[in-house]
Formats: structure tokens, C-alpha cells, sequence
């Protein structure tokens, strides 16, 4: 076995700052209330936190709208408070992941406000200006991944800008080398001041066609249901070839210091999420592999799934799963309470880093947000459809009571119905909660090498159970869990001896409704 690595070994928690824990009371979680909870998470037994933006951002996409890649909005703290937290973390053996957002920019960075103020400012090409269409409307038919044009027409210089999310989203323009040197020190920045890596969002789009020819309508496009971005395929703005070359000198930025992690969100199919590991493996360490968020919750589908990851990854890449995030309804929400102990065992004991969303140890469903309170954009630009992403970013509950220990003032999202029983306190007491679980399913991961770095081999399938092994010379663990809802005989005797399941009470020869088990041999 090589040396340990902790992005290899670990597991990866995510954490949505506005909703972790609110230390000053204005309703919004912020740095120091992640402060506050490490201890929570070093308990918990994961071994990074990765944090939506922090940046200062006007907030018009909750932080992904930012206008200095350098600072902390006030909402959250300042640079001393980040630096403490970096301290803290790294003090209980806790790496720190930032979100590092290089798509685009806020319309209130100084680099936008400069570069619309004329066309001959330096920042100019710093962002993608073009000239009206000859038709008279904008440049091409780019539409936004929030719904309508990609192109915003600014009258003080006659020219449309372009912004693949909102309009105050302006794309910045990575073919500009002075630009793309900005952002490597961006991240040289934060990287001195010793965070472990990044998270780097839409990292797939960061390049787009030089041509810029029109997308091609999407012919499975459903009028009405699916967003409005998916009229037509992003051929031309999503995954071109020249955006490797780009991941490659994130990576080596990353690498000119030592144990950091480069990550990419990555809304690609299989074959092309595995090409960002880079040709000679100099891309991503971990690009986001989404494929259980919208998979079909059955054994068979889920099985095909690992197995075609595993045979899709290039020799030398590291897997990675992800059960949520975000930008996706809830586990919880997806399968329910009882198949959601089973992902638990599933994400925890799949090869490759695991990546949890805050709250979903909890089993934190999506809450139901009214019309009149809903904060995300995208929501609102397409009501009705289920897109909006408030239900899955209520606020993380701790105890029983009014604030749920989030905050004492009055939540930026309301909490949900269920705090009473879905809170870290009330399920601590509980070794039966999904909580204890979680525990229990990190602590075996942790002392075991076959379940962190093991190899993977389906042992069997059928219409609702999953069998594999994870695999050293010296160890081995074999997991079955069973999809179904009803008492079932696995397919394959189940050898060796039982050390973990989500029943209080398994039998032998059979595994109860949503049961899923660990055997050691
Ligand atoms: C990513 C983020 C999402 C954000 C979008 C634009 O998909 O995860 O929350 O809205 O990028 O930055």
C-alpha cells in the first residue's frame, strides 16, 4: 500500500456557510460559527470541510457572485476570523476546502465595473463582449443555465456581455492570458494561507466557443418541464477541448504546494467526468462524479453504475462519490428515511473519496419553501418547476428547540417541521439514529484500509440486493444492501461475520426491508 493521503483516505464534508451555524445572530450562519462546530466534525470522524464561497458577493447567487476573490463578506467574518478557522480545523486534523469560482465573476467586481465603463479599458477582454446580431438581438443563441439569453446588452458601450448564469454572473474570458494569471494567483493566495484545495465550480464551462456558434436545440427538450437551458445542447459552452489545458494549470498551481487538492464540479456524462482527470493524469485529483444523485434507487441500476464507473476510470485515477449537494434535492428527500441508510452504507463503503453534504447525517430532508419566501434565483426566474434549490440549504438543526441551535435570530430560511427529531443532539443520545450510524460507518472506514483504499468487485445482484467486496491482501469487508422494501434472501451467502447493519435486530440468511450490512472475513 503507498503512503496515506488524506483526499485519498478521507471523506469530504460539505458545508454551505449561510446554514451551518450563526454565531452573531442576524440569521445567516457564518465563519465563526463553523468555527464553533469543528469539534462537531472531527467527532463526527470526516477529515475535510469543503465551504461554499465566503468571498464578499453582492449575494445574488448566495455567493457564487463573487466581487473579490481575495476577501470575506462581512456576512461571514474577515480574513481573521478565515485564518482562525484555518488554524482550528487544521489543529483537530481537519482539512479545509474552499470554493473557487472561476467562470465568472459579480457585476460589482472592479474588474467588471471597469471593464464596461469602455471599450478600450484594460479589463475589456477580461469578459466576453460582443456586438449585436445583425438581426438586431444578441450575439447568438446562448441561453442562460438560469433561464433566457446568456447575452445582458449594456448601452454605455453598445455591446452585449456574456453570463451562462445571471446577469450580475458576468463570464469571465479564460482565452486571456493576463486574465487567467490573475486567477492562478487567486488561488496561490489562498493556497499560502494553507488551504488544503479547492472545489472549483462549473469548471466545465469555463471555456467556450471561439466561434461562438449557436447551440443545437435539444430534441428530448421538454417544454414546460425541464429548465430553460436545455432548449439546446451546450456544445459550444460546455466541455471543449481547450478547457483541459486550463485544468492542467489549476493543477499545477495546486501542486506548487505540497498535499493539495484540485476538484471539479462536473455535470457531464461518465465518459467525459473520467476525461478530467487529465491524459497523463494531470487534471483534476477528483472530479466530481454525480452519478448517484439522479440515479434510479434500485440494486441492479446502482450496481451497473459502480461497475461502469470503475471501468471507465483511467489507470492512476482515484474514484470519488457524492450523494448530494447544494444545487440537488436531499437524499432523504429522494429515496426516504429508510433507503437512506442504506446510501449512507453505500457512499461510505463505494471505493473512492466520499463526499457528504451538511445535514444529511441528520437525514434532513428537503424543506418546502412558499413562493413568497424563496431566495434562489433560479426559482424564481422558473417558478413551479422544481428546480429551485432553497429546500435542500435550510439550516443545519443542533438541538430541540426554537433556532434549532443554529441561530437565536430568525433563520434567513425557515427550518422545516421536523427539528424535533432531526437534530444533532436528540440523534447523538440515539444509537439507532442515522447519526450513530454515520458514526459508527466512519469510524470502521477509518480503521480500515480495505474499506478506505480496497479494491471493489461486485460479488452479485439481483432485483433488490447489491453484494461487493472491498479488498487488501490482508482484509476483507463484503456489503449487501438491499433496495427493496421487503425481507429478502441474498443472492450470495453472506461469509464471515457481521460487524455493521442498519437493522437493530438482523437475522441470519436474510436481510430485513432497507437493510444494509458490513461483514468482515
Ligand atoms: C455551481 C454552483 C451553483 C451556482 C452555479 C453558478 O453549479 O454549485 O450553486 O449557482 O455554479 O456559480
Amino acid at each position: 500500500m503507498s503512503e496515506p493521503l488524506w483526499w485519498r483516505d478521507g471523506v469530504i464534508y460539505q458545508v454551505y456557510p449561510r446554514s451551518f451555524a450563526d454565531a452573531n445572530g442576524d440569521g445567516i450562519g457564518d465563519l465563526q460559527g463553523i468555527r464553533y462546530k469543528l469539534p462537531y466534525l472531527a467527532e463526527l470522524g470526516v477529515d475535510a470541510l469543503w465551504i461554499s464561497p465566503i468571498y464578499p458577493s453582492p449575494m445574488a447567487d448566495f455567493g457564487y457572485d463573487v466581487s473579490d476573490y481575495r476577501g470575506i463578506d462581512p456576512l461571514f467574518g474577515d480574513i481573521e476570523t478565515m485564518d482562525a478557522l484555518l488554524a482550528d480545523a487544521h489543529a483537530l486534523g481537519l482539512k479545509v476546502i474552499l470554493d473557487f469560482v472561476p467562470n465568472h465573476s459579480s457585476d460589482e467586481h472592479p474588474w467588471f465595473r471597469d471593464s464596461r465603463r469602455s471599450r478600450s479599458s484594460a479589463y475589456r477582454d477580461w469578459y466576453i463582449w460582443r456586438d449585436t446580431a445583425p438581426d438586431g438581438g444578441p450575439p447568438n443563441n446562448w441561453l442562460s443555465n438560469f433561464g433566457g439569453s446568456a447575452w445582458t446588452f449594456d448601452a454605455a458601450t453598445g455591446q452585449y456581455y456574456l453570463h451562462l448564469f445571471l446577469d450580475k454572473q458576468p463570464d469571465l474570458n479564460w482565452r486571456h492570458p493576463v486574465l487567467r494569471e490573475a486567477m492562478y494567483d487567486v488561488m496561490r493566495f489562498w493556497l499560502r494561507r494553507g488551504v488544503d484545495g479547492f472545489r472549483v465550480d462549473v469548471l466545465y464551462h469555463v471555456m467556450k466557443d471561439e466561434a461562438f456558434r449557436d447551440n443545437p436545440p435539444n430534441p428530448a427538450y421538454r417544454e414546460g418541464i425541464d429548465s430553460e437551458a436545455n432548449r439546446f445542447l451546450p456544445v459550444h459552452t460546455a466541455d471543449l477541448p481547450e478547457t483541459m489545458g486550463i485544468v492542467a494549470a489549476m493543477r499545477s498551481v495546486v501542486d506548487e504546494f505540497p498535499e493539495r487538492v484540485l476538484i471539479g464540479e462536473l455535470y457531464l456524462p461518465l465518459e467525459r467526468i473520467v476525461a478530467y482527470y487529465g491524459e497523463r493524469l494531470d487534471g483534476a485529483n477528483l472530479p466530481f462524479n454525480f452519478l448517484l444523485i439522479g440515479a434510479p434507487w434500485n440494486a441492479r441500476f446502482i450496481a451497473d453504475l459502480a461497475q461502469r464507473y470503475e471501468a471507465a476510470l483511467p489507470v492512476g485515477g482515484w474514484p470519488n462519490w457524492v450523494l448530494g449537494n447544494h444545487d440537488k434535492p436531499r437524499i432523504a428527500s429522494r429515496v426516504g428515511d429508510a433507503q437512506a441508510r442504506v446510501a449512507a452504507v453505500l457512499l461510505l463503503t463505494l471505493r473512492g473519496t466520499p463526499t457528504m453534504y451538511y445535514g444529511d447525517e441528520i437525514g434532513m430532508h428537503d424543506v418546502p419553501i412558499p413562493f413568497a419566501e424563496v431566495r434562489d434565483p433560479f426559482e424564481r426566474n422558473e417558478p413551479g418547476k422544481g428546480l429551485g434549490r432553497d429546500p435542500q440549504r435550510t439550516p443545519m438543526r443542533w438541538y430541540p428547540r426554537e433556532g434549532a441551535g443554529f441561530t437565536r435570530g430568525i433563520p434567513w430560511l425557515r427550518m422545516g417541521d421536523d427539528v424535533a427529531t432531526r437534530n444533532v443532539a436528540t440523534q447523538s443520545d440515539d444509537p439507532d439514529s442515522l447519526l450513530s450510524l454515520y458514526k459508527s460507518l466512519l469510524r470502521l472506514r477509518r480503521q480500515s484500509e480495505a474499506l478506505s483504499r480496497g479494491d471493489f468487485r461486485l460479488l452479485a445482484v439481483d432485483d433488490s440486493v447489491m453484494v461487493y467486496e472491498r479488498r487488501t491482501a490482508s482484509e476483507c469487508y463484503v456489503v449487501a444492501l438491499n433496495f427493496g422494501d421487503q425481507s429478502v434472501a441474498p443472492p450470495v451467502m453472506l461469509p464471515g461475520d457481521l460487524v455493521l447493519s442498519t437493522v437493530s435486530d438482523p437475522l441470519t440468511g436474510t436481510l430485513k426491508p432497507a437493510e444494509a450490512r458490513i461483514h468482515r472475513l
